[in-house]
């Protein structure tokens, strides 16, 4: 078994690792960032698979990722893990859809309520005692889903009909231009950019750039918010305005 995942702020990749050492302390866990990591999952069977939602769907990162790596993913086990600030409808069949188009066979689905990620928005922010609660009750919930799978009962969420109308309905149909394509993002508020390059090293789609003093963006922005929650002078922001909290999950657990 191995775990592979991408994660913008941590939540993600703190889930999968949980979920994969329930099984085996020395399991690997490795993010889709990782270059040749082709020849590490060649030889699982299982493949662990996490992610975010965005939109109520999977980020177009992960999609593009299976859709170009169809050959590890053919004739593999895969139990897909997906984390969400409040819903996601059908997070996991998001990925499942595609997945089984590789001759995936899906062997399970886990929601998970994390904190949310969205720097610039100030709707879902909680307080830091609410973010670590949150992470305490995933990490219960990852115990028993993984008791599960052991025991050969997987936890299903995500993959039926049933979830499949409310992601649909509940956000998807609404949203779904927004998780379409990449993004010609972040916005830049140039006054306050110290021309660090923290975020042109952090970018998992080299859609930053540094220019002489200052920084561009291209248009390959998956809506991550890795750049947004690390930048030190809060100088980047993509939905709002305004950074209300950088939302990083080394601060909740
Ligand atoms: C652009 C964007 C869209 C999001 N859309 C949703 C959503 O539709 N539903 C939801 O519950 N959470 C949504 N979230 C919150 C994230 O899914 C959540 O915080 C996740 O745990 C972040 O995981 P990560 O730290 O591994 O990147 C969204 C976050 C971003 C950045
Ligand atoms: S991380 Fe922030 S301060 Fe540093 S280069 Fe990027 S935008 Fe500028
Ligand atoms: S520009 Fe920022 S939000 Fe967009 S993909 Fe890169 S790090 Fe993520």
């Amino acid at each position: 078994m191995t775990g592979l995942y991408f994660s913008g702020t941590g939540n993600t990749k703190h889930c999968v690792e949980e979920f994969v050492r329930y099984f085996d302390s020395k399991n690997q866990t490795v993010s889709i960032e990782t270059p040749n990591i082709d020849n590490i999952l060649a030889n699982e069977d299982v493949i662990i698979l996490g992610h975010p939602t965005c939109f109520s769907n999977a980020p177009k990162i992960v999609r593009d990722y299976i859709k170009n790596h169809t050959e590890i993913f053919a004739a593999k086990k895969v139990f897909i893990i997906v984390t969400m600030g409040l819903f996601s409808g059908d997070g996991a069949g998001c990925s499942a859809r595609i997945l089984r188009k590789c001759g995936a066979e899906i062997i399970g689905g886990l929601h998970l309520r994390m904190p949310d990620c969205i720097g610039d928005n100030k709707m879902l922010k909680k307080t830091l005692e609410e973010n670590k609660s949150l992470v305490k009750q995933a990490d219960i919930k990852i115990q028993s889903a993984a008791k599960q799978l052991k025991e050969g009962k997987p936890f299903k969420e995500g993959l039926n009909l049933f979830y499949h109308i409310a992601g649909l309905f509940g956000q998807r149909l609404w949203f779904y231009g927004k998780s379409l394509s990449y993004k010609d993002k972040p916005d830049i508020n140039v006054k306050k950019c110290t021309g660090c390059g923290l975020c042109v090293k952090n970018c998992p789609m080299k859609n930053i750039e540094k220019r002489e003093e200052t920084i561009i963006h291209k248009k390959r922005c998956t809506m991550c918010y890795r750049c947004v929650n690390n930048c030190p002078a809060r100088a980047l922001t993509i939905l709002g305005k305004k950074i209300y909290e950088q939302c990083l999950f080394e601060k909740y657990k």
